[in-house]
């Protein structure tokens, strides 16, 4: 996956591949202030909870970036509205707010430097958020490996792979890292409805690593459940309350309910950066709710009479009970979750 990098620092500007245009081309889009990074959170171009928060990491230094030496209060200023206008493009994954967290605590602990030296300790920062998602998912891989079985099909949702990672991915470095070690797995995408990011960039991303993928429409997970087409199945999330309510993609929590129905093992996987302690349960996740468009039209054709309402909540909230285990990069962690996630709490400050 090396060459399709999601996102990258480049000479002053972030480079990130355009994933609304996967998997029929390869855009690469160059952008060098943080209005653009917002509009590309905003339209989905970079996505999934982890990459959000490495893009809007970016997306700070950007801000001030082409400040001048001079003007020390414009760049303050400069860097906390970009946190501030960052902040508010998605309100669902977790990450978002804590890579910015992140990045505010690496201006405030290097305030009294020259500005030159500001600007290369936000862009350190910036890319050792992205460093230490990578490592983390390794991690998650590591632990989640040791659950799958030695000849086994897994189906998943949207897509927590390396693209919506800083690399490797969630769910995904957990398939990856089974195959590493000799496990045969095949996995099973679930389209997704309504942007297709299973179809299109988990689809896309695992037949490009050569690992055995399948798409099917999201109304044929209960048929593949029923004939034991998969053993196991593997998602991310966005957002996961300190009792273990996890927010993922539109969809997840009917698979979870269609998993237990079918005893099949409900897995989440998600680093630390996902988990927000702050929140007692679910309900007080926010959910986004994207334009009426993204369900009315699909690849450009209308599909849905004209004055039809319609719904469009990208995230819905699977009940911890429904879970049987978060697979994360400190290992894995099974109910009860208020008991079992609260060690993990101190682990989560921000540095
Ligand atoms: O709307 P998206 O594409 O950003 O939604 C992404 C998901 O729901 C992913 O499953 C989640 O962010 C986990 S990514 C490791």
């Amino acid at each position: 996956m090396d060459e399709l990098q999601n996102i990258a620092w480049h000479d002053g500007r972030v480079r990130i591949l355009d994933q609304t245009r996967l998997p029929g081309e390869l855009v690469l889009l160059e952008i060098s202030d943080h209005h653009g990074v917002i509009k590309a959170i905003k339209q989905l171009s970079i996505r999934g909870a982890p990459a959000i928060g490495i893009a809007a990491a970016y997306g700070v230094v950007l801000a001030v970036w082409e400040v001048e030496e001079s003007d020390r209060t414009a760049f303050i200023e400069r860097a906390n509205h970009a946190i501030d206008l960052i902040r508010a493009s998605r309100p669902t994954a977790r990450n978002l707010s804590w890579a910015l967290e992140r990045m505010r605590g690496a201006l405030t602990r290097h305030l009294n430097r020259p500005l030159h030296e500001i600007k290369q300790a936000l862009l350190r920062e910036a890319q050792a958020i992205q460093a230490d998602d990578v490592q983390r998912c390794q991690q998650i891989g590591r632990h989640g490996a040791a659950l799958l079985t030695q000849n086994c099909a897994v189906l998943t949702h949207c897509n927590a792979g390396a693209l919506a990672t800083g690399g490797y991915g969630t769910a995904l470095g957990i398939v990856r890292a089974a195959i590493s070690l000799g496990k045969k797995v095949q996995v099973y995408a679930c389209e997704t409805r309504p942007l297709l990011q299973g179809a299109r960039i988990t689809a896309f991303e695992l037949s490009d690593d050569g690992i055995p993928v399948t798409v099917l429409c999201d109304n044929m997970a209960a048929y593949v459940m029923q004939r034991s087409m998969v053993q196991f199945v593997l998602v991310g999330a966005d957002r996961i309350a300190r009792n273990g309510d996890a927010a993922n993609k539109i969809g997840t929590y009917g698979l979870a309910i269609l998993a237990r129905h079918h005893r099949i093992p409900f897995y989440v996987a998600a680093p630390l950066s996902t988990f927000d302690f702050d929140l007692r349960n679910g309900e007080q996740i926010p959910i986004e709710h994207r334009s009426a468009d993204e369900v009315t039209h699909c690849g450009g054709l209308q599909t849905v009479p004209d004055g039809v309402p319609v719904i469009n909540p990208a995230f819905d909230v699977t009940p911890a009970s429904l879970i049987d285990a978060f697979i994360t990069d400190k290992g894995i962690f099974r109910p009860p979750y208020e008991a079992t996630l609260q060690p993990l709490k101190s682990l989560n400050l921000i540095p």
